[in-house]
């Protein structure tokens, strides 16, 4: 799979899909040659090199070869300041104040697998699914080591990256920036695509075009935040969900980040990712190392369906916690409740969930110190005797006898004002000496950054697993950090701050995990402002929004499901009207959107009519019966939400059945008869069985048997709309309507 030419030092890293080449220029750095489709290895690739003729107005480092500047090459990891003037991948600042780097090439090294990268997730791969390439380069001058590494893997369009620099000198060299990735491309007719959003509204999907100069998505909020998620696109503006070339770059990192696409005047393309800059710095003493987070990059030539479905198998396979089983339909209490619960309250709740087919309990905020509102006790983990009076443990053994799973929400990395904890380690708090510090949500953080807070946690979560014998953990992290600074930092390290604060989650969740290995770990930040693949590393799923309201859902894990599989996205259905939109939408429209994630409620089910409860048993019924395929086939967006129309759907592996869902957002009036919609990926001459999951929780078996090909292209006819009051055909009315089918090939029956 790796090609090295060392007569050419040329590296050629192919597999069946891609091929990835890059060289040593004459100036002992290295060069990018090629990316995309795979091309044939063959003894030269110098024709790739692009400019090979002087370009007016450029500097250039020989004097006797001014065909020869870095600011015309496509460069692997450049600096800046010797002829490039774009945007660098690193930066080193020695003592005299110097930020000149000249990294050569010194050796190679090849082995199977994917080595770990130290304190910090990563894709991991079994040396028969990948193969590695280091590249060692020397900085003579700053006596340091840059060590590149590339991860191919065998079966899947898929590169991964990261760096890191070793300092050997005996004077200490100050990092100011270290990229995971730096790529360069040699045209610029692409679209930049990433995901967006707010609180309650995140990873919607933004487009915008490339242009000359810099635009950038990137976090400085010590989260990888609402705002922005560590993922990013250039796709070709013919590109669609099933055709066309992209590209897709992700980091797996849960802190600040830079994502940055940089058009220059040649109108070639540099995109950098990596831990933001801004605010980062790190010291290298003599032998340290610091190593980069890291990147994927992903090709696909079968458009942005391609694409996902690829990082889904990646993450799937290769990064995402896994479970020995399947996933369990759970109810939360927080929407139910909020902090307005007893012992009796949730038990009760419990008992009527059991009754309906859940098959997790999940206590959410409010069990713990004298937490009755959002304004106390964060750090206090340990169990409110007021509302637990014989303890957490009786309520759990009580679920648990239920048949139920247990499980419990936690904050660790926050802390009240009001608190014991803030009483005992006031010096734990995340604080800039002398200053004021800001609160979010009431609360201060925990400076993890500190090995003591670290292990404190993982004593007062692991002693609560235990005694509760706890299934599921919900870990929130409900706002940024402000004030940025670590007193156990000296003066001249505080540019560290951030990312040792990420190492010390990593950490403490590496070692709940490896202490408790099957507990199910779903993580959350207000929502999903933490939603991302460094998470999903030490997680099974996210909590994707505190946005219930399943049409705002629908563009949310539309949006998601760019990058993260569906069964990673926490998804309930909630009341109505809807807690954050107060929407009313069908309960079966809220199941229906529901199906696609994780699956489960956060309602109070003794508040339901009877009616209700006998759908939601239905709904529970269904989705069981679906959840593998639900949760292991190939997800395929089909209409993007923003047309009022959505729709996607699931396959399984040899598209002998797949489950579709078509959500029409507002009822329109006179709507035209027989609406279709193509189903692709089925089998043509197979013929379909097509059931409908219906709103009343029944299914429906009488439909019309149809040969795959039909439903490819000519499409399933979608029910009849409502067409006035006085019509007799109406079969659906109304906004916010939905529809499922489960449709499988005659052949498996
Ligand atoms: C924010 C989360 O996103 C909610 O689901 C809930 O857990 C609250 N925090 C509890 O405080």
């Amino acid at each position: 799979m790796i090609y090295v030419n060392e007569s050419k030092m040329e590296f050629h890293l192919q597999n069946e899909s891609i091929s990835y080449i890059f060289h040593v220029m004459k100036n002992g750095q290295l060069g990018q040659l090629y990316y995309g489709k795979r091309i044939s290895q063959k003894d030269s690739f110098a024709s790739l090199i692009q400019v090979n003729s002087p370009t007016p107005n450029t500097a250039h480092p020989y004097l006797e070869d001014p065909a020869f500047s870095l600011e015309t090459r496509l460069q692997e990891f450049p600096s800046y300041g010797t002829t490039d003037f774009r945007d660098p991948a690193l930066e080193l600042e020695t003592e005299n104040g110097a930020t000149i780097s000249n990294f050569v090439y010194s050796s190679f090294e090849i082995h199977k697998g994917k080595k770990k990268i130290n304190g910090l997730p990563a894709t991991y791969a079994a040396d028969h699914e990948a193969e590695t390439l280091e590249i060692r380069l020397w900085d003579r001058l700053l006596e340091a080591e840059l060590k590149l590494t590339y991860t191919l893997f065998a079966d899947l369009p898929v590169l991964t990256r990261s760096a890191s620099i070793t300092n050997h000198r005996l004077e200490a060299l100050k990092l100011n920036r270290l990229m995971s990735l730096s790529f360069d491309l040699p045209t610029s007719d692409y679209e930049f695509l990433h995901l967006s959003g707010a609180w309650a509204r995140e990873r919607n999907l933004k487009k915008r075009k490339l242009e000359q100069g810099i635009q950038a998505i990137s976090s400085v909020r010590g989260s990888s935040s609402h705002a922005q998620n560590p993922f990013a696109v250039l796709k070709k503006e013919e590109t669609t969900e099933f055709s066309g070339e992209v590209i897709g770059f992700s980091l797996v990192y849960s802190s600040n980040f830079l994502a940055q696409v940089e058009v220059d005047h040649y109108g070639t393309t540099r995109f950098l990712l990596g831990i933001h800059p801004f605010q980062f710095s790190w010291e290298l003493q003599k032998g340290d190392t610091f190593d980069t987070p890291e990147a994927i990059i992903v090709f696909s030539d079968h458009g942005l369906n391609g694409m996902s479905q690829v990082f889904h198998t990646l993450y799937r396979e290769h990064l995402v916690r896994k479970t020995n089983t399947a996933k369990p339909v759970m109810i939360n209490n927080w929407e139910a409740t909020y902090f307005d619960f007893d012992e009796e309250k949730l038990f009760e709740i419990a008992s009527a969930s059991q009754q309906l087919g859940v098959e997790l309990f999940v206590l959410d905020d409010g069990w713990f110190g004298k937490r009755n509102s959002d304004k106390t006790s964060l750090g206090d983990w340990f169990v409110n005797r007021d509302k637990f009076p014989q303890g957490l443990d009786t309520l759990a053994a009580k679920i648990q006898k239920l048949g139920m799973q247990f499980g419990l929400w936690f904050e660790p990395e926050m802390i009240s004002k009001k608190s014991e904890l803030m009483t005992e380690h006031p010096d734990w708090v995340i604080q800039t000496p002398d200053r004021t510090s800001s609160f979010g949500r009431n609360q201060f953080v925990l400076d993890f950054s500190k090995q003591e807070v670290v292990d404190y946690l993982y004593q007062k979560i692991d002693t609560i697993i235990k005694s509760t014998k706890l299934s599921y953990i919900k870990w929130d992290m409900n706002r940024n950090i402000t004030e940025a600074y670590s007193n156990s930092l000296p003066v001249h390290r505080q540019g560290e701050f951030f990312h040792r604060y990420i190492l010390g989650v990593y950490q403490l969740l590496e070692r709940l995990t490896n202490a408790h290995p099957t507990i199910l770990i779903e993580t959350c930040a207000g929502g999903g402002g933490r939603f991302d693949s460094g998470m999903l590393y030490y997680s099974h799923q996210a909590w994707t929004s505190d946005n219930t309201d399943a049409i705002d859902r629908l563009s949310i894990q539309y949006g998601t499901s760019l990058l993260y599989p569906i069964e990673t996205m926490g998804s309930h259905v909630s009341a109505v009207p809807n807690h954050q939109t107060y929407r009313t939408v069908p309960l079966s429209t809220r199941a229906n959107t529901a199906f696609f994630g994780t699956f489960g409620y956060e309602l109070d089910p003794l508040k339901l009519s009877e009616e209700d409860r006998e759908i939601i048993k239905n709904q529970i019924k269904f989705f069981k019966k679906h959840r593998s395929l639900l949760h292991g086939g190939t997800f395929i967006r089909l209409m993007n939400p923003t047309t009022n129309q959505a729709a996607w759907m699931v396959r399984n592996g040899d598209g002998s059945a797949a489950i579709v869902g078509y959500y029409n957002i507002l009822a329109g009036a006179n709507p035209a008869q027989a609406k279709k919609l193509r189903i692709p990926s089925l089998n043509p001459n197979e013929a379909y069985k097509i059931v409908s999951f219906e709103p009343d929780g029944e299914v429906d078996e009488k439909h019309e048997r149809l040969m795959g090909d039909e439903l490819m292209n000519s499409g399933l006819a979608l029910k009849l709309r409502f067409n006035g009051v006085n019509a007799e055909m109406a079969e659906t009315a109304g906004d916010f309507h939905s529809e499922v089918y489960y449709l499988t090939s005659l052949l498996e029956e």
